[in-house]
């Protein structure tokens, strides 16, 4: 195996949830609180464009970035949402955000260049980085997780500084001060920002920003996002990036020699979900924010610390114990999955993550063992 490769640790949230799959099958009482996706089938609309689609013999390789309908509906959603002025040729879809990720990785991250994660982070970024060579460089967030002393870690092999809001797992949503914060020190030493904006529909309290949008900003970031969340289609893996025009062109050349293309079909799925009613996307956030408040009251109750989430679907929590050890015994003597902290980064060895993309009734259940858990643990 390749040095780099072998640097990389499997996708732990995958492990876990085929863990928590068997153990269903074998008939017990599983509650995934592991899994990374809406428990939603994605809106009727956008299932019928797609079978539409395919039954009008869209069967065949589509352009490397994309279909051009796709790419014009992404531009306009930029344009009405967040602002942005950007020509379809900064745009390039992907199959799923987190292949964008690692053709982005891929094509600006050098041997030896540095990039900065904050501290939990989605573990895809380091993966992605290690795999292109690079060296993740960790910065702890202050202590309510608005702020990271990132000029702290500047170094002259910083290439990029990578920020996710709302985030996984900690559904932080950063705010405008922080957003400028990181600009600066991007446009002072001339560094990159990857801004994965994949929760960006998914904010209960504040608001999204791109920093893209921020002066300065727009030649220097890679703006990530998808479908998965905000429309239930982590399935059809469909997600995009947008981009200075020469990455989004070497992201091109590293997808038409790998995947070739997202799959032709899933792609006018894709406009479907741009274009056509949003009401799914404002009843799924109302949902997530009822399932949020039970679980936060819930944990409030047994008295567990938590990061309060403003937007995701994650909730990370303090178990004061190795959550490795939680997590495991969690599932095998209660049937619930998690995820451990030490998936997100470096610094959480007794946090775990629970996503809340489950039943209210699974999380009044999943409630009532945790705590019948922690009598037994302590
Ligand atoms: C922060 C973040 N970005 C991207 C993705 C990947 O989304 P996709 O299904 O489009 O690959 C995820 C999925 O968990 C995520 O948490």
């Amino acid at each position: 195996m390749r040095e780099r490769v072998k640097a990389v640790q499997p996708s732990a949230t995958f492990a876990i949830s085929e863990l928590a799959k068997k153990l269903r099958a074998e008939g017990k009482p599983v509650i995934d609180m592991g899994v990374g996706e809406p428990d939603f089938v994605t809106p009727k609309h956008i299932i019928d464009a797609a079978i539409k689609a395919l039954h009008e013999g869209k069967t065949f390789y589509t352009p490397a970035r994309g279909i051009p309908e796709l790419l014009q509906a992404i531009v306009e959603k930029l344009k009405v949402e967040n602002d942005l002025e950007y020509g379809v040729e900064n745009v390039i879809v992907t199959p799923g955000a987190k292949h964008a990720v690692y053709e982005a990785m891929m094509a600006t991250v050098d041997s030896g260049d540095e990039v900065i994660l904050l501290d939990p982070s989605w573990v895809t970024y380091e993966a992605c980085i290690l795999m292109a060579g690079g060296k993740p460089v960790w910065v702890p967030h202050n202590e309510d997780f608005s702020d990271a002393a990132v000029e702290e870690y500047v170094s002259d092999r910083t290439r990029m500084i990578v920020i996710n809001s709302p985030s996984n797992p900690l559904g932080v949503v950063y705010g405008k001060e922080f957003l400028k914060k990181i600009r600066d020190i991007a446009v002072d030493n001339d560094i990159l920002v990857m801004s994965d904006e994949i929760y960006e529909k998914i904010i209960f309290e504040g608001e999204h920003l791109s920093i893209a949008s921020l002066d300065g900003m727009k030649e220097r970031t890679i703006i990530i996002n998808g479908f998965s969340k905000t429309y239930a289609m982590t399935g059809w893996r469909l997600g995009y990036a947008v981009a200075p025009k020469e990455i989004v062109s070497t992201m091109a050349k590293i997808q038409s020699h790998s995947v070739s293309c997202a799959t032709s079909f899933v792609q006018y799925g894709g406009i479907a979900a741009l274009k056509g009613d949003q009401s799914f996307v404002e009843q799924m956030r109302e949902e997530f924010r009822q399932r949020r408040n039970l679980l936060m009251k819930g944990l409030d109750e047994l008295g567990i610390r938590y990061a309060p989430p403003r937007g995701a679907f994650y909730m990370f929590m303090d178990v004061e114990m190795d959550a490795q050890v939680f997590c495991q015994e969690f599932l095998r003597k209660e049937y619930v999955a998690t995820t451990p902290g030490s998936a997100f980064g470096q610094s959480f060895d007794t946090w775990v993550r629970l996503s809340y993309a489950t039943s209210k009734e699974n999380i009044s259940e999943m409630l009532e063992r945790l705590k019948r858990f922690r009598g037994v643990m302590q």
